[in-house]
């Protein structure tokens, strides 16, 4: 009886117990065995003959569900089986028009459009990997992507004509085929496709044209911007491609659903999460050509949009629109990605309803991830026990001034304490493993760490500064070195710094990222140090930074220094300077201001800084 009434007692307890010491237990471990099957389920398609790839789920899809909406576009819609015979075409087309041979890579410089998607499938279809150009680059940061990727063929949109054209001279020069994705060329030397598309035979492509592709083969080329100069071209295989899906799957999207991608494509969120995703479960895309704020309510209500992939910014842009009395009215369930903050986190919920977010934190080419999947407020992810066993990293301390890890008496690297914000490494392994670059094989290894905790261990340097609380919750603090984030781009100073220094009345250029009260990440400054005898010209700057310069990467703001200074290693000191941030009641300096309407950077007074404040500048 005592013993009964002791369990009867006792079960309150341990359940209070298990409340307050793992109040999270039981999701960590659902989670862990959702992921641990997904990976075995990863595993066996790669361990078939042949390989199962993202290519044969797509064609698993098409043949389940031929007539189901796979991409809305505008007033389109396409189905599986359209973008299957459209596919078909493209493959048909190249074959006979081109010298691709299997293996040869492709670079596409397109926009967000259906085009994408199917020219992505045909080449897949012909064995051939794909570049992912962002289609704002140009000149010089365009053919150093081009080339890293050693493409042979470039299959462009005819909107970014001027760009293609000049680059042309080169890339004839180098042997590149060019074409336009539309019916006719106005170009000498750049041929359509379209049209070649539309008149070759829609017939299934034989699968001995894509016989060599293995789960080693590289899929994408996708750019990501390092720590340090131009865009650099991580390679994602097929077996990476093919575990890409794990982020949708494991967030719960489902066939029913119709995912809208807000994004670019030539990032690795919308191309590899979000339409690879989609292909698994066999769910819709929603596309459009140019993201707008102002319509994405009524996007999703006409799509029944069900789930959306963000970055952090597009939540702050939602909640700066006037409130409507139908921003409860959509069907949005889910919202799937990443950079989202605490306040804006709660007051979109508060507007827009009773929508899950789904954080987390990957890279394009890292190969650590965390999942929020507890919907922890500004968490980029949980720190599972379990996981952690499978893919080893650590946050370790960090010296923000000297940028560089902190190490040891031993040469060691140390674990940053709970709560202490630490650099992300993560351990190389064969199933944690880190393809690198294409091109240049230094980049690659500039990402590794040595020697962490052990001689001769090798880890992957993510460049993010992360923190971890007592509760295993992970929250971004900032990136590292070089690079600043902006517009969910990466941007590297030392590429911004060269085009600045172009300028004939420029000695030397600082470039760095400050904050702006309201936004995510941090816009573009610059302190220059002028040449000897010369004065600061707005318009001739202008001129340089919006010629070389996609918008996001220009510094909104200068300002002008007797000397930049530098760190014992010579670098550019830059962390007074972010502290210093763009105040004209801060900064003694002479500052300048970008301002689009006159064409030039104007001198900041207190009235502009102020209107920057009240969020009435546009950004
Ligand atoms: C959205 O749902 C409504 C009501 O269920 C339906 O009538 C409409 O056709 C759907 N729209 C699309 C694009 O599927
Ligand atoms: C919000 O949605 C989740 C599932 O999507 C549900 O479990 C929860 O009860 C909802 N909360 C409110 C306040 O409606
Ligand atoms: C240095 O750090 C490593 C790993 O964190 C540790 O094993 C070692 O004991 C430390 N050595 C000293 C001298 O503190």
């Amino acid at each position: 009886m005592s013993a009964m009434k002791t369990a009867l007692l006792g079960l309150p307890v341990l359940w209070l117990l298990r409340r307050i010491f793992f109040p999270y237990l039981w999701k960590d471990l659902h989670f862990f065995y959702r992921a641990a099957r997904y990976t075995k389920y990863v595993e066996d398609s790669l361990k078939r003959i042949p390989p199962f790839l993202m290519l044969d789920m797509f064609y698993h899809q098409v043949s389940v569900r031929p007539e189901k909406p796979f991409i809305f576009y505008h007033d389109e819609t396409h189905t599986y089986k359209d973008i299957d015979l459209k596919s078909n075409q493209l493959a048909w087309a190249l074959k006979k028009y081109s010298n691709l041979e299997q293996g040869d890579c492709v670079a596409v410089f397109l926009g967000n459009e259906p085009a994408f998607i199917w020219t992505w499938l045909g080449l897949a279809k012909i064995g051939c990997p794909m570049a992912c150009l962002n289609y704002n680059i140009r000149a010089k940061s365009f053919l150093h992507c081009f080339r890293a990727s050693r493409a042979k063929v470039l299959i462009a949109g005819p909107e970014l004509k001027d760009a293609v054209e000049e680059v042309l001279p080169i890339l004839t020069e180098e042997g590149v085929q060019v074409y336009y994705l539309s019916r006719e060329s106005p170009t000498g030397g750049v041929e359509s496709l379209l049209d070649k598309v539309e008149a070759a035979s829609d017939q299934p492509v034989p699968a001995s044209y894509r016989s060599e592709v293995t789960g080693e083969s590289p899929a994408l080329y996708i750019y990501t911007s390092g720590t340090t100069g131009l865009p650099k071209a991580a390679i994602i295989s097929q077996a990476r491609l093919l575990i890409s899906s794990s982020l949708s799957t494991l967030s719960g999207v489902t066939t029913d659903d119709v995912m809208y991608i807000p994004l670019p494509l030539y990032h690795s969120a919308g191309l590899m999460i979000g339409v690879r995703g989609c292909i698994q479960q066999g769910a819709s895309i929603v596309l459009r050509k140019k993201f707008s704020v102002s319509h994405f309510w009524d996007d999703c209500r006409r799509y029944n949009v069900t789930v959306f992939q963000y970055i952090g910014e597009l939540f702050r842009y939602l909640c700066n629109t006037p409130k409507k009395d139908n921003d409860k009215d959509h069907c949005v369930r889910l919202a799937l990605g990443n950079g989202l903050r605490t306040d804006v986190w709660k007051e979109f919920q508060e507007r827009f309803g009773n929508i899950s977010v789904f954080e987390f934190y990957a890279a394009t080419e890292g190969n650590a991830v965390f999942f929020n999947y507890i919907g922890k407020v500004g968490s980029i992810g949980r720190s599972n026990f379990l996981l952690k066993l499978s893919r080893p990293y650590h946050l370790i301390k960090y010296d923000v001034e000297k940028e560089e890890p902190i190490r040891n008496n031993s040469g060691h690297c140390m674990d940053a304490a709970k709560g202490e914000t630490g650099l992300l490494v993560a351990k190389i392994t064969e199933k944690a493993e880190f393809i690198g670059y294409a091109g240049d094989q230094s980049q690659t290894e500039k990402k590794k760490l040595k020697d962490v905790f052990q001689k001769g261990d090798l880890y992957f340097n993510s460049g993010d500064l992360l923190m971890e609380d007592k509760e295993g919750f992970v929250y971004f603090q900032d990136r590292v070195g070089d690079t600043f984030r902006w517009k969910g781009e990466n941007v590297a100073t030392t590429e911004v710094a060269d085009v600045v220094g172009m300028s004939d009345f420029i000695e030397e250029a600082n470039v760095y990222g400050v904050v702006v009260p309201f936004h995510e990440g941090r816009i573009g400054m610059v302190s220059v140090k002028l040449k000897e005898g010369q004065h600061f010209d707005g318009e001739k700057l202008y001129t340089k930074v919006i010629e070389y310069l996609p918008n996001y990467a220009r510094p909104h703001f200068v300002r002008i220094q007797d000397d930049i200074e530098v760190t014992g290693t010579f670098k550019q000191r830059k962390v007074d300077l972010v502290k210093d941030g763009f105040s004209p009641l801060i900064i003694r300096d002479p500052l300048y201001v970008l301002d689009e309407k006159e064409k030039t950077y104007k001198p900041m007074d207190l009235n502009t800084y102020n209107t920057i404040l009240d969020r009435k500048a546009k950004l």
